[in-house]
């Protein structure tokens, strides 16, 4: 008896101060297998006085039964240790912030057209396209600019080959749209432009808007109320506005016009040179000979027209100081407009 005491206890031991469930499962078999020291035990039973046999079995049972126990309950706290020291491992730091992904925005430019073509299309006036490289015919002849006519030094032009430009404004465009239907026209084309200059504010390549609208009896005072809307509504500002008269070969009568500037409120400051207004845009009637040449008599439309500089807008509306600031690709600059 005293022996199987002795194997319980050792056992016992053994038992708690196993490392994990598989030093754990080698006791069990060690112990309690078929083979095991328990089962040994039990075969000596039979040496023993048949009136002592019961009583001895009933201990050698009793003791597996013990030692069974203590193994299930180890098993479990090693099971459950294993499985916290996972979890620990495991653990997810949910306050962690994210890694997120870039993502790109769009260029201040295309922005501030997106932004005019939707101020436009609520006027009903629809987005029309044409040529960067263009034909002369365009880009001049068909504006009432013929050639030698002193307009042309104006433009600065990039010439592709004998004939064809690149496009020195989108003014081309309206005489792609007379050409290509019958009034009422009401639209505006945004694009780029081109022109061989370069310096603090003239960049080679610029974007304009150019607007169109022609139908019947259309005055000079619809064309001014366009103008000043828009401008209100670009700059959400109750902005003055006044048209100075200018010269546009394609627009008679042709103006310039200036607005409050955005800056100061027209007071006078660096932006607007100390004068209180800024030149925005050209504009004026669509010159008869033009909507003739076209297609568009004369004699029973008129329509007014209009050109603005979309990075001059942009740069106004967003306070930026330099204009070369668009086309520099910094990543810095272009991340604020996202
Ligand atoms: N095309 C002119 C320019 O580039 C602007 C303009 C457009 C003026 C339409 C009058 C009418 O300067």
């Amino acid at each position: 008896m005293s022996e199987l005491d002795e194997l319980l206890a050792q056992a016992l031991s053994a038992v708690a101060q196993s490392a994990d469930e598989q030093a754990l499962e080698s006791l069990r078999v060690h112990y309690l297998g078929r083979k095991g020291l328990f089962t040994a035990h039990l075969k000596k039973l039979g040496a023993l006085p048949a009136e002592q046999r019961p009583a001895a079995g009933k201990s050698v049972n009793l003791a597996k039964q013990r030692l069974h126990d203590a193994i299930n309950s180890r098993r479990e706290a090693l099971q459950k240790q294993s499985l916290e020291a996972r979890l620990r491992a495991e653990r997810i730091d949910v306050s962690l912030p994210g890694r997120r992904r870039a993502t790109g925005g769009l260029h201040p430019v295309t922005i501030t057209i997106e932004r005019i073509t939707a101020i436009f299309a609520l006027a009903g006036y629809e987005v029309a396209e044409g040529p960067e490289i263009e034909d002369e015919y365009h880009n001049f002849e068909a504006l009432n600019i013929p050639a030698n006519h002193p307009a042309r030094a104006m433009h600065d032009t990039f010439y592709v080959e004998p004939g064809t430009v690149l496009r020195t404004h989108t003014s081309p465009v309206q005489v792609r749209v007379m050409e290509q239907s019958e009034p009422p026209f009401r639209m505006i084309c945004p694009g780029r432009v081109y022109r061989c200059d370069s310096d603090l504010t003239h960049t080679p390549m610029f974007h304009q808007v150019e607007g169109l609208l022609v139908d019947d009896s259309v005055t000079m005072a619809a064309m001014k109320g366009t103008i000043v809307s828009f401008l209100r509504n670009f700059f959400e500002q109750e902005v003055k506005v006044r048209f100075r008269p200018s010269y546009f070969p394609f627009t008679e009568p042709s103006a310039e016009v200036d607005m409050s500037c955005v800056s100061c409120g027209g007071v006078g400051c660096r932006i607007c040179s100390g004068t209180g207004w800024l030149e925005v845009m050209g504009c004026g009637m669509v010159h008869p000979r033009v909507l003739e040449m076209s297609g568009v008599d004369p004699g029973r439309y008129t329509g007014f027209a209009f050109g603005l500089g979309v990075e001059r807008l942009a740069m106004l509306r967003y306070r930026v100081g330099d204009l070369r600031m668009f086309f520099a690709n910094d990543a810095r600059f272009l991340e604020q407009f996202q």
